[in-house]
């Protein structure tokens, strides 16, 4: 079988091995504080099958400058460091997987435009992401409305078969597959077609102030008691975790459980693998202060050895440099063999 799972349409790229490890690619953005939402969606999952797959994680400071206003250039490279070592930090391990800064490999931007030049409009402007980041704005980038295809390009340059994200970035890998496929019909099977992988529990952690809403770098900008950043004190994590909106009422009664409590028992589950069920019937007819108390723990539990391994991370920036370097050379190396590959199928290039 081809690549893509598909009939071949004309010169094919690399055959898939039968021994080849599945292939992931995931990357987070620089463009804020990373939260307990980012932490159960994305890096945790990223970390736990590590041996068994080729893994590149990337940090996408070009997406991170799509939104100009928020851009600050000198404070957007500190995140860029501070999110490649939170990435080690949370377990991913330099040696198994390749870590490197999306900007340091210019393949990305390079195939973006030729998926840009393939890719329908239309398919950008039904992307929610785009509709709900541009909603209210006196003025859009190009570049938010193209985000989706520079996505494509990050996925594809790897021939990636698994993208380890959180729920609200599937409409993204789908549109991936979708400018994928659509590449490979109109210039021969160039590329593999990936899938979303989607963790059983943590997969859409919501805001600890507003259960109706996912947690998110950007609003926890504006409200303190949205989110739960990774790197925050116990007195801050404190106050937002003690502070989350329950159901009205004293006592915790799990069959009438509201999507708040619904959002703090699921932090718990995902975070000590404690079952849901198991958990409700633990706190029932307890106070909400008991089930905000056990879920606090579990945090602090959680984020405490990462905290640690940041602090020494950041001790050593000239380390973590070396890392970044090393891990865009490794990417380059797959990056340019793609790009040549799809350059050759389109007819531009030397
Ligand atoms: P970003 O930076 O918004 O989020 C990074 C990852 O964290 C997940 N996530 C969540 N998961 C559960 N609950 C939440 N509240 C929550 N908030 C964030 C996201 O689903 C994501 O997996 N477009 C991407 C970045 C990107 C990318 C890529 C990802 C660029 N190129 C290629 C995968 C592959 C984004 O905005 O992530």
């Amino acid at each position: 079988m081809d690549r893509t799972g598909t009939e071949p349409h004309g010169p094919a790229g690399p055959t898939a091995s039968a021994e080849r490890r599945p292939r992931v690619f995931s990357g987070v953005q620089p463009s804020g504080d990373l939260h307990l939402g980012t932490y159960l969606g994305a890096l945790r999952p990223w970390t736990e099958r590590q041996d068994a797959r080729e893994n590149v994680f990337c940090v996408v400071d070009l997406h991170a400058i799509t939104v100009p206003e928020a851009i600050d250039p000198a404070r957007l490279r500190d995140k860029c460091r501070e999110v490649a070592a939170l990435y080690l930090a949370c377990g991913i391990d330099p040696d198994r997987s390749t870590v490197f800064v999306q900007s340091h490999v210019r393949e990305h931007a390079e195939l973006a435009w030729l998926l840009n030049c393939t890719t329908p409009l239309g398919w950008l402007y039904r992307m929610t992401q785009f509709k709900s980041k541009s909603e209210g704005r006196d003025s859009v980038s190009v570049g938010l409305l193209d985000y989706p295809v520079l996505q494509a390009a990050d996925i594809l340059l790897y021939d990636t078969d698994l993208v380890p994200v959180g729920e609200d970035q599937v409409q993204h890998v789908e549109l991936t597959r979708d400018i994928a496929g659509r590449f490979n019909r109109l210039f021969g099977d160039t590329f593999r077609l990936p899938k979303a992988e989607i963790p059983k529990s943590g997969a859409r952690v919501m805001g600890f102030d507003d259960p109706e809403v996912k947690m998110s770098k950007s609003l926890a900008r504006e409200r303190d008691r949205h989110a739960v950043p990774l790197l925050a004190d116990e007195k801050r994590i404190k106050k937002t975790v003690m502070s989350a909106v329950t159901d009205s009422g004293r006592e915790f009664r799990p069959e009438h459980a509201g999507p708040g409590v619904r959002n703090l028992l699921g932090v718990h589950a995902s975070l000590t693998g404690d079952a849901v069920d198991e958990l409700a019937e633990r706190f029932a007819g307890g106070g909400y202060g008991d089930l905000k108390k056990a879920v606090l723990g579990a945090i602090l539990d959680a984020l405490g050895p990462i905290q640690e391994r940041y602090r020494e991370l950041a001790d050593d920036p000239a380390e973590l440099d070396a890392i970044l370097a090393k891990g865009a050379e490794r990417a380059r190396t797959t990056a340019a063999e793609t790009m040549a590959r799809a350059s050759a199928a389109i007819g531009v290039g030397a």
